[in-house]
């Protein structure tokens, strides 16, 4: 099933396990990853039978510590304007892919391993996860969105601390400043992120999707455009038979079995 250099990709009741597979070089992405990544996240956008994605980082040190360096050693201006702008693309690929994804950061999260967490829609780490922004020790900034959706998910002041300290920050103080969601002992970090795409998995499916699309679109639109948005997929879903079973299955006091129609 496996068809991926650089990637262990796979499914198992309605989850796609994707694991970034470089441990020797704690997962730094280079360009082979960065391609890979974006072929397994368009195949898991297009196959109806994956409703949730988890995303780590192969062995016990790192996630992703960041951008390929020596890659980077090597770019000039222009190569470096693509590559940025190709792995925006790939980030924005995960962040809009209408299904939930959960990067598990099992350590290191660093410059492109936090932006590529940040992209995802929930972030669970164990307890030993190291997260930070540190391109400005290597005389860069952050190239895969990290400046911008850092400060839309935690604020200005915790994006200037870590962009402009480089320091990293415990998984505990991550989640003070609300850059992950959940801690957890290395041993449970996936059946903890297992059990929340089961929870996801169980709600009706269309459900799911509209919210992730009210969520992201209206983050980027005036609250009242936001509010038509939800209030016009709101009174899309009422004419969906989930609905209508929803509805009923409280009623009769039954679980519901919806089927995504
Ligand atoms: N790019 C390329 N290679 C990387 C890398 C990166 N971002 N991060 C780690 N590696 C490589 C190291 O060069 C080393 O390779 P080697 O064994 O061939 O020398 C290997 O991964 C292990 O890393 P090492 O530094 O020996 O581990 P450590 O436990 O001493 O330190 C870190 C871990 C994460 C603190 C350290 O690797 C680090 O600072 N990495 C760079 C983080 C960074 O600046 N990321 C942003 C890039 S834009």
């Amino acid at each position: 099933m496996n068809e991926f250099q650089n990637l262990r990709f796979e499914k198992r009741e309605q989850i796609a396990y994707v694991t970034i597979n470089r441990p020797d070089k704690l997962n730094a992405l280079n360009q082979a990853v960065m391609g890979e990544l974006r072929e397994v996240f368009t195949q898991i956008k297009d196959d109806p039978e994956v409703r949730v994605a988890l995303l780590t980082g192969a062995g016990e040190k790192a996630f992703v510590a960041g951008a390929d360096i020596n890659e980077l050693n090597k770019n000039n201006p222009v190569e470096a304007k693509a590559y940025t702008h190709k792995g925006q693309a790939v980030l924005d690929l995960i962040e809009n892919l209408g299904k939930p994804v959960i990067a598990c950061l099992n350590g290191y999260a660093l410059g492109g391993g936090c932006e590529l967490a940040m992209a995802c829609s929930f972030r669970l780490a164990s307890e030993n996860a190291k997260l930070g922004q540190p391109e400005v020790k290597l005389g860069i900034i952050p190239g895969y969105g990290g400046s911008q959706r850092l400060t839309r998910l935690c604020g200005k002041g915790a994006a200037y601390e870590l962009c402009l300290t480089g320091e990293m920050v415990s998984a505990e103080e991550a989640q003070r400043i609300g850059l992950v969601n959940h801690v957890y002992e290395p041993a449970d970090l996936l059946p903890a992120a297992e059990a929340l795409a089961k929870k996801i998995i169980a709600n009706a499916p269309l459900s799911v999707k509209f919210t992730m699309e009210a969520i992201e679109r209206g983050m980027e639109m005036p609250l009242v455009e936001g509010q038509y948005i939800e209030t016009t997929l709101f009174g899309l879903l009422t004419a969906t038979e989930d609905m209508r079973e929803g509805t009923r299955a409280f009623l009769e006091k039954r679980p519901a079995q919806f089927r995504g129609k």
